[in-house]
C-alpha cells in the first residue's frame, strides 16, 4: 500500500500545486461552517489540511465522526494558506484534500496530546506510547539517539573499542543492592542483575583491551527519585596505563565535545578540588556553582574578636545570602522549619540582616550585639540587602544542615539558571567510611578504588583510626549539582585487594568464594588501569536543563520502581514459582 509520498513536516511553499498524500494522526479538528480543518501530525511535524463537509469518506462508518489522534490517509493538493502560522515549517501552506482514508480509530485520547498537557505523570506514564507522540519527549529520545551516536564516534576514533559484558553475574558490592535473578535449571542458586559492569570492564584491561566503553543499561535495588532509576544507562569507560590525570583530562575533553557537539556550548575549564574542601565550603561533595555562598568558617575568627565561646570540637559555620535582608523574622523562621529533613533548634542558628538603610538586626541580640554584628559584616564583606546565616554545632551535622540551607536559598533566590554550566572534579574522596548500622566499614565508591600512595600504610596499621582518613585515588563530575560521572585508578596488586577486603570485614573464605577469580586475574600480569562511567540519562537531563530523568528515557519506572504501562513488578502463577524451586 502507498502509504504517503511525503512526510507532515516537509512540505512549504515550494511545493505549491504538487499532488500529495500523507498519513498522520489528527491532532486537532475545528469546524468552520461548511468547511472542516485539520491539524495532521506525524513524527516529523504538523501540516493543517482542509475540505469540504460534503466530502464523502471512504471507510467511514454512520456513526463515526472524525475524532483526535484518528490515523488517517489524505490525498490532496498543496495549496497557499490564507492565515499563516509562523511557529511551524509547513505555516504557510495547506493541503486541499480530494480522498480521505481512515486507517486506524483512536479512543479518546486520556490528556492533551500537546506541549502544555493537562496529563498528570501517573497518567502519562500509564499511555507513555501516547505521551511519546508528544513534541518534548520525541525530541528526548531524538537527543538521546543523537548522544549515544557522538559518544560513539569520539570514543571510537580515540581507540575506545565497545564490548558487551554479561548482565546476569553474582552479587558484586556496588553501593547499592542487587536485583535477584533465579534460574530453572539450578535450585536455590542465583544470579545477580549487573549494578555496572565494574570487574568485567577490569577483566578486559587484565585481557590487554587498551580503551573499552561501552554504552550499558545497569540495574539497581534503591529507591527511585528524579535523578535515580532502578534500570538506568551508563557511558562506562576504562582505560589502561593512566594515572588520574590521564583520565580527568581525557573525560573532560570528552564532555565538553559532546556539549559543543550537541549544544554548541563550550564550557569552561573545569574547577579541581578535593573532597575535603568541598565538604568545607559546600557541605556536600556534589556542589551547585552557579551560585556563591561559600561557607565561611568562623571558629577561629570568633575567639580572636572574644565573639562566641564554643566547645572546641565544635563547629561554626556562616554564608551570606543576597538579596535577603527584606525578610522578615517570622518568614525566615517559617523558611527554616519547612526545609526538608532540617531539624534544627533555635540555639544553633543565628541570622543577621544587613537593611538596605544601612542598619542591621541580629535574631540574637545577646551573643550579636551592634559591635559584634558590625565586626562579622565587615568580615563578611557584606553589603546592604546581605542576609547572613551563622550555624553551631558537631561538625558534620551542621555542614549538612547549612548545605541544604544553601540550597533552600537558592530555590527562593530563584538563581538556578539552567543555561549556565558549571562543572566540576571532585577529587580524594575518601576510600573507606564507616557504617553504623553494620558496625563495618564500606568503600565509598567500591572495593576496586586504589588508595592514594601517601595513605597506603594507613592500611596496614593495626590501629584502625587512620583507615576514615585514606583519600581514595578516585574522583566524581558534578555539573549544577548533579554527580554526572564517577571513577577511580584501580588495584591493580592482589595483596592491596585483599587487604581491602579484609578491611571491608570479608573473612578469607568469603573472599575466595566470591572474589577468588578476581583475585587469581590480578596474579597475571594486571595492567594500572583506572576509568569512569557517566550516568547517560543524568546527562541528557542536564543538557536540557530538566531535573527529571525519566522525561529522557522511554519508558521508565515510577518512583516506587513501578511500570505501570505494563504494571511490573506483579505476581507469578504458582507453576512458575515451582519451576524456579521458589514455592
Ligand atoms: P557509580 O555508582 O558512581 O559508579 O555510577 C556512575 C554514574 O552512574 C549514574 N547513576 C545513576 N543514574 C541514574 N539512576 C541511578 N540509580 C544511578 N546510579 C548511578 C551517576 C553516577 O555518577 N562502576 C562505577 C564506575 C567506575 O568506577 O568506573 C560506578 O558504577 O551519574
Amino acid at each position: 500500500m502507498f502509504y504517503r509520498t511525503h512526510n507532515c513536516g516537509e512540505l512549504t511553499k515550494k511545493d505549491l500545486g504538487k499532488k500529495v498524500v500523507l498519513s498522520g494522526w489528527i491532532k486537532n479538528i475545528r469546524n468552520l461552517g461548511s468547511l472542516c480543518f485539520l491539524d495532521l501530525r506525524d513524527f516529523f511535524g504538523i501540516i493543517q489540511l482542509f475540505f469540504s463537509k460534503k466530502f464523502i469518506i471512504k471507510n467511514k462508518q454512520d456513526h463515526i465522526e472524525l475524532g483526535k489522534e484518528f490515523l488517517i490517509q489524505v490525498e490532496g493538493e498543496v495549496v497557499k494558506r490564507k492565515s499563516k502560522n509562523k511557529k511551524i515549517p509547513t505555516g504557510e501552506i495547506e493541503i486541499l484534500v480530494s480522498k480521505l482514508e481512515i486507517l486506524n480509530f483512536s479512543l479518546s485520547p486520556p490528556f492533551l496530546i500537546e506541549e502544555k498537557t493537562d496529563g498528570d505523570e501517573e497518567t502519562r506514564m500509564k499511555y507513555r506510547y501516547l505521551d511519546i507522540r508528544r513534541n518534548s519527549i520525541k525530541n528526548n529520545l531524538i537527543l538521546r539517539h543523537n548522544i549515544s551516536l557522538e559518544i560513539r564516534n569520539y570514543l571510537s576514533n580515540n581507540g575506545f573499542l565497545e564490548i558487551e559484558t554479561p548482565i546476569l553475574i553474582n552479587e558484586t558490592p556496588e553501593g547499592a543492592r542487587s536485583f535477584v535473578v533465579p534460574y530453572r535449571n539450578h535450585k536455590g542458586l542465583f544470579y545477580s542483575l549487573h549494578q555496572s559492569p565494574q570487574l568485567f570492564k577490569q577483566l578486559l584491561m587484565i585481557g590487554g583491551i587498551d580503551k573499552y566503553f561501552q554504552i550499558v543499561k545497569c540495574f539497581r535495588d534503591e529507591d527511585a527519585r528524579s535523578d535515580r532509576q532502578i534500570e538506568f544507562t551508563q557511558i562506562d569507560c576504562e582505560m589502561s596505563f593512566v594515572d588520574m590525570n590521564d583520565v580527568l583530562n581525557f573525560f573532560e575533553k570528552f564532555i565538553k565535545h559532546l556539549f559543543k557537539k550537541i549544544k554548541n556550548i563550550q564550557l569552561e575549564p573545569f574547577r579541581c578540588i578535593p573532597y575535603t574542601k568541598s565538604i568545607q565550603c559546600y557541605g556536600t561533595n556534589s556542589p551547585d556553582l552557579r551560585f556563591e555562598m561559600e561557607f565561611i568558617e568562623l571558629n577561629d575568627f570568633f575567639l580572636k574578636k572574644g565573639i562566641f565561646s564554643f566547645q572546641k570540637e565544635k563547629l561554626t559555620i556562616g554564608i551570606k545570602v543576597p538579596n535577603f535582608a527584606h525578610y522578615t523574622c517570622d518568614k525566615i523562621n517559617s523558611i527554616l522549619k519547612g526545609i526538608k529533613e532540617l531539624k534544627i533548634n533555635e540555639k544553633e542558628i543565628f541570622w543577621i540582616k544587613f537593611l538596605p538603610n544601612k542598619k542591621f538586626f541580629s535574631s540574637q541580640k545577646e551573643l550579636f550585639n551592634n559591635e559584634n554584628c558590625k565586626i562579622i559584616l565587615q568580615y563578611f564583606k557584606a553589603v546592604p540587602g546581605d542576609l547572613l546565616f551563622i550555624i553551631h554545632g558537631k561538625r558534620k551535622e551542621t555542614r549538612e544542615k547549612m548545605s541544604k540551607i544553601r540550597l533552600e536559598m537558592t530555590k527562593i533566590l530563584n538563581v538556578k539558571n539552567t543555561k549556565i554550566y558549571k562543572p566540576i572534579w571532585i577529587i580524594d574522596l575518601p576510600l573507606l567510611e564507616w557504617n553504623e548500622k553494620s558496625k563495618k566499614f564500606k568503600s565509598f565508591h567500591h572495593p576496586f578504588t586504589s588508595p592514594v600512595k601517601e595513605d597506603l600504610h594507613f592500611l596496614d596499621e593495626e590501629k584502625k583510626e587512620n583507615i576514615e582518613n585514606i583519600r581514595a585515588n578516585s574522583y566524581e563530575l558534578i555539573i549544577n549539582g548533579v554527580e554526572i560521572g564517577g571513577g577511580s585508578i584501580r588495584i591493580h596488586n592482589k595483596k592491596i585487594q585483599k587487604s581491602i577486603f579484609k578491611h571491608l570485614g570479608y573473612s578469607e573464605k568469603e573472599i575466595e568464594y566470591e572474589f577468588g577469580f578476581f583475585n587469581k586475574a590480578l596474579e597475571y600480569g594486571a595492567p594500572p588501569h583506572g576509568g569512569i562511567a557517566f550516568g547517560l540519562d543524568r546527562l541528557l537531563a542536564i543538557l536540557e536543563g530538566n531535573e527529571n530523568i525519566k522525561n529522557f528515557i522511554a519508558f521508565p519506572k515510577n518512583n516506587s520502581g513501578r511500570d505501570l504501562m505494563i504494571n511490573t513488578p506483579s505476581t507469578l502463577k504458582n507453576e512458575k514459582l515451582k519451576e524456579l524451586n521458589l514455592k
